[in-house]
């Protein structure tokens, strides 16, 4: 390699590249990634708990689906008072969820796949279970205890609003122990780590060669933006914070010299190029002013908020640093933040289910506790158009397990449970087939069970059906599979009415990439300028009706179909 990282001789045009142009491993751009959580994606074994067996028993479903990387939630031993993003051993596994020789069947399994594991790395805090907090209270002189935070005088200590506002006041608590506050900008049973105390960077540092070394090819670096945030008494903030960026990347890539890693930084969009350190910091960031815009404009038929999220980020290029990992919904609240104030306010209201007795989806101030298939009224027309939107977007594309299927939030669950609930495999069998345990031995109750009559999605009945749901999601992620356009093209917007139309194109190697998609219920024609050569034009996807004559196509769209034209420039 030489010093810009990149390999001699590879020719980055080439989908089987090594590197991008940009000097990043191309792997990640080209992958459609699977987000889930082990302990509710299969139980192999009856106790109620799904486990690292569980998923390689469904790997099968997950190749069908044609996903090539998978992110897998926090699987660590853990109190799982955040769902595991509060980690007590950051080099174990629960054990409730299998062995650390059943994640080496995974890795192996999925080597001989061909699929790409990337795991959840919870930096900026612990669990207050973890052993160095608990040496961190009981002895001041440890050094333990100077990789937290705290204060013996709170009321000058500085203070700011903390993440979890419904549920905490503020970002210190008082340690009996310590007899002092501890600083935390999520719950009180996770203390912020001192990340800029260089013992506890490198113990972030061995944390990420050990899972390399075992087999994972990057990382989702949860809470990337609260890392960097000023933190503690003094409200300290890092001299060069993404000296700790470039240094967790190129520890990566001693280990794997194609390691990615992703970050969680939901910053204000003029901040995002901050993360990525010039290609030296993180290969993709979330893209949250994305997931707010594209979901909402879908939702409301419209594409302005398309539009404005395009003006707001910084230009994912393929030759360069910037790189999204575009999303519609995760395991976490939809965050609206990022709209304008009243589409927020109205995108509150607009899709707000529940409403009293505990049951109301709106958590947060900032979001809702819902899927896909709740904001979109179960409508799967709409979430297989929004699919095939996600996988055509200059990114990489991670799809939440279960959306692919419809499934729907349970608002009897508390918190974020509610969109956490077991994959439904098949509802004629106990708890939809996700495990053999009686219900009330459940990580997380299946959603429905209990409740004959009311729908709710599963696999059983989806796969096999050429108009299923499944099978139109499937079919959008193939044809991202054979449309290295997206990733390697320029991407451009392109003009079109009527305004619910949304259509952008690819440059790539002397062809083009259209891609169209009607966010109406209903039908629209619209026209949109395409220079190909007519009779060489080739529907990739989508299955609506159009007519290339020269300088452009006309399309005829029922309610939420989409399109993807290729052909040669002319
Ligand atoms: C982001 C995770 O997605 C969320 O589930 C968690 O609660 C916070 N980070 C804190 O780790």
């Amino acid at each position: 390699m030489d010093s810009q990282g990149t390999l001699d001789g590879v020719d980055s045009a080439d989908p089987g590249a090594v590197f991008a142009d940009g000097g990043q491993p191309a792997w990640y751009r080209d992958a459609v990634v699977y987000s889930l959580d082990v302990k509710t994606f299969q139980d192999s074994d009856g106790d109620g708990w799904g486990d690292f067996q569980g998923l390689i028993d469904r790997l099968d479903y997950l190749e069908e689906i044609g996903v090539d990387c998978l992110w897998v939630r926090p699987f660590y031993p853990s109190p799982l008072r955040d769902n595991g993003y509060d980690v007590a051993d950051y080099r174990g596994v629960d054990d409730r969820m299998g062995s650390m020789d059943d994640f080496d069947r995974l890795v192996d399994e999925m080597d001989d796949r061909g699929m790409r594991l990337i795991t959840d790395l919870v930096l900026n805090h612990t669990s207050v279970d973890h052993e160095w907090f608990q040496r961190a209270r009981e002895d001041p002189d440890s050094k333990y205890h100077d990789y937290y935070l705290w204060t013996s005088h709170i009321d000058d200590a500085f203070h700011t609003e903390n993440i979890f506002p419904e549920f905490e006041d503020g970002v210190w608590s008082y340690d009996e122990v310590a007899e002092k506050h501890y600083f935390h900008q999520f719950y009180n049973h996770q203390p912020d780590l001192n990340v800029a105390n260089p013992e506890v960077q490198e113990e972030l540092f061995d944390i990420i060669q050990f899972w390399l070394e075992r087999g994972v090819d990057g990382f989702r670096i949860d809470a990337a933006h609260p890392m960097v945030l000023p933190k503690g008494h003094n409200a300290h903030r890092m001299d060069d914070p993404q000296w700790l960026f470039r240094e967790m990347k190129r520890r990566a890539r001693e280990v794997k010299d194609d390691a990615v890693l992703l970050a969680e930084a939901d910053d204000e969009p003029d901040h995002l190029d901050f993360y990525f350190a010039g290609g030296d910091g993180f290969d993709a960031l979330f893209n949250f002013v994305g997931n707010s815009h594209v979901t909402y404009g879908v939702g409301v038929e419209d594409t302005w908020p398309l539009h404005r999220m395009f003006e707001q980020i910084p230009d994912g290029d393929p030759d360069g640093h910037v790189w999204w990992a575009n999303f519609l919904r995760n395991h976490d609240e939809w965050n609206l933040l990022k709209l304008p104030h009243e589409a927020l306010e109205h995108a509150r209201e607009e899709f707000r289910e529940g409403h009293g007795d505990g049951r109301d989806s709106w958590i947060f101030g900032r979001g809702h506790r819902l899927r896909l298939a709740d904001l979109y009224d179960g409508d799967h027309d709409r979430i297989a158009m929004a699919h095939s939107l996600l996988l055509a977007l200059p990114g990489t594309p991670i799809l939440f397990s279960g959306d692919e299927i419809g499934m729907h939030a349970d608002l009897d669950l508390p918190e974020r449970q509610a969109v956490r609930t077991p994959m439904r495999w098949d509802g004629s069998e106990p708890n939809a087939g996700f495990s053999s345990a009686d219900a009330d031995e459940l990580v997380i109750p299946v959603d429905g069970t209990g409740w004959p009559g009311v729908f709710q999605a599963d696999v059983a009945s989806q796969r096999g059906d050429a108009d299923s749901l499944f099978a139109r999601v499937s079919r959008a992620v193939e044809a991202r599979k054979r449309a290295p356009e997206v990733s390697r093209g320029d991407f451009a917007v392109v003009d079109t009415d009527p305004k619910e139309v949304w259509a952008h194109r690819f440059d790539h190697d002397g062809e083009v990439l259209l891609t169209v998609h009607n966010f109406a219920d209903d039908h629209r024609e619209a026209v949109v300028g395409f220079d190909v050569d007519p009779d060489d034009a080739e529907c990739v996807l989508g299955d609506a009706e159009f007519t290339v004559a020269d300088g452009g196509v006309s399309v005829s769209m029922d309610g939420c179909d989409y399109l993807w034209l290729r052909g040669e420039k002319r």
